[in-house]
């Protein structure tokens, strides 16, 4: 522990040596968001009616979840002891933190990645050990098995593999995958499918044959609730089973269990969405190539660019105009921005406003 100049009260080591998140900035309501990555059109209808009739009496109830995991668990097409819901899937990386990691362990990265792994790693004092994708946006996974492959005592405790990844957009195959689990005896591998919607790829039956998987999933990408923060994660009872001890009582509140439900209730809308995002996905990796930018073929709703010096310029003239994108600045270099694909109009609309300031 040790004290903050300002404050009398002690603060743990870990705590002063974070980084905030980048978060998403405020007054972003109005405006053709394209750097969350989040559903540009909104939730289901359905979600909506089944919002307006909660009563009065329901929200003060403390939540329930058991009816609400045996219809998700059905959709997944899992029993419900192999589920856990959670606050998004953030609040699963904080749970499997506070529930695998102590002071000092190593955790496995391969970065760039989705930030919050190694946020909640060294939150709990773990020293993040990261990898990286090479030049060509492949993952190193002969590198990761030789990691997993140590003898026990330097294995990491957690690998985290976002699958499609953020911000690349890239698969790991489920060849690879089959190998990193086969080789990861020591490890807990976490494969965060919060965009799998849009690759189609999932491993969520293996949790069966691999005793240290977990699998994640939100409903703040397609089924568009980011508002609500409804995330699953997948895994063997035991595993769930410990991991509940560490948890808190009510992870989700009863508004996201009713939205949840509606969401998965309502498929015709969680399919057109996304095919309307795969077409428009295509429209926008072609688009980017005519206007000179390199791209890396996405698994996701979004598309990495590599617009070189002008990137920067690039993200501050569509800001102007209303449109956001996120330029990245966790590669080696300068230049790389992710876009986001929403409807097809959203991509028209970002594609001629490029032209504009290109
Ligand atoms: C790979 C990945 N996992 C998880 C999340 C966050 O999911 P949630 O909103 O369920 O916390 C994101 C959000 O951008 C993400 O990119």
């Amino acid at each position: 522990m040790k004290r903050a100049k300002l404050l009398k009260i002690p603060i743990r080591k870990a705590v002063l040596g974070l980084t905030p998140y980048n978060a998403p900035a405020e007054g972003r309501a109005k405006k053709l968001r394209l750097d969350f990555n989040e559903n540009t059109v909104g939730c289901s209808p359905a979600v909506l009616r089944a919002l307006s009739r909660i009563t009065a009496e329901e929200m003060a109830i403390y939540p329930e979840y058991q009816e609400t995991t045996k219809r998700l668990a059905r959709f997944f097409r899992v029993r419900p002891a192999e589920m856990h819901l959670t606050n998004g899937i953030d609040d699963a990386l904080h749970l499997i933190a506070d529930t695998f990691i102590e002071d000092g362990d190593s955790v496995l990265v391969v970065e760039p990645t989705f930030d919050m792994y190694r946020f909640f790693a060294e939150l709990a004092g773990a020293r993040v050990a990261a990898l990286r994708y090479d030049e060509e946006m492949r993952f190193p996974v002969d590198d990761v098995i030789r990691v997993l492959r140590q003898p026990a005592k330097r294995c990491p405790r957690v690998l985290y593999i976002a699958n499609p990844n953020n911000p690349t957009g890239t698969l790991v195959k489920r060849d690879e995958l089959r190998r990193i689990l086969q080789a990861a005896s020591h490890t807990l591998v976490l494969v965060d499918e919060a965009y799998f919607d849009f690759s189609g790829l999932t491993i969520l039956p293996w949790i069966r044959r691999y005793p240290n998987l977990l699998v994640a999933r939100t409903f703040s990408k397609s089924a568009g609730l980011a508002a609500l923060r409804v995330g699953c994660l997948f895994g063997r009872p035991e595993l769930l089973g410990v991991m509940r001890r560490a948890g808190t009582p009510y992870p989700v509140n009863s508004v996201a269990l009713v939205a949840a439900e509606a969401a998965v209730g309502d498929p015709r809308f969680l399919r057109g969405y996304t095919r309307e995002v795969l077409q428009s996905r295509a429209m926008l990796e072609k688009g980017l190539v005519r206007l000179g930018a390199r791209i890396y073929p996405s698994s996701a709703n979004f598309v990495l660019a590599d617009f070189g010096p002008v990137a920067r310029r690039l993200v501050r003239a569509l800001d102007r105009k209303g449109i956001l994108v996120r330029g990245r600045r966790d590669f080696p270099r300068e230049g790389f921005v992710r876009i986001s694909a929403g409807t097809r109009a959203d991509t028209r609309k970002l594609l001629r406003a490029m032209e504009g300031i290109l």
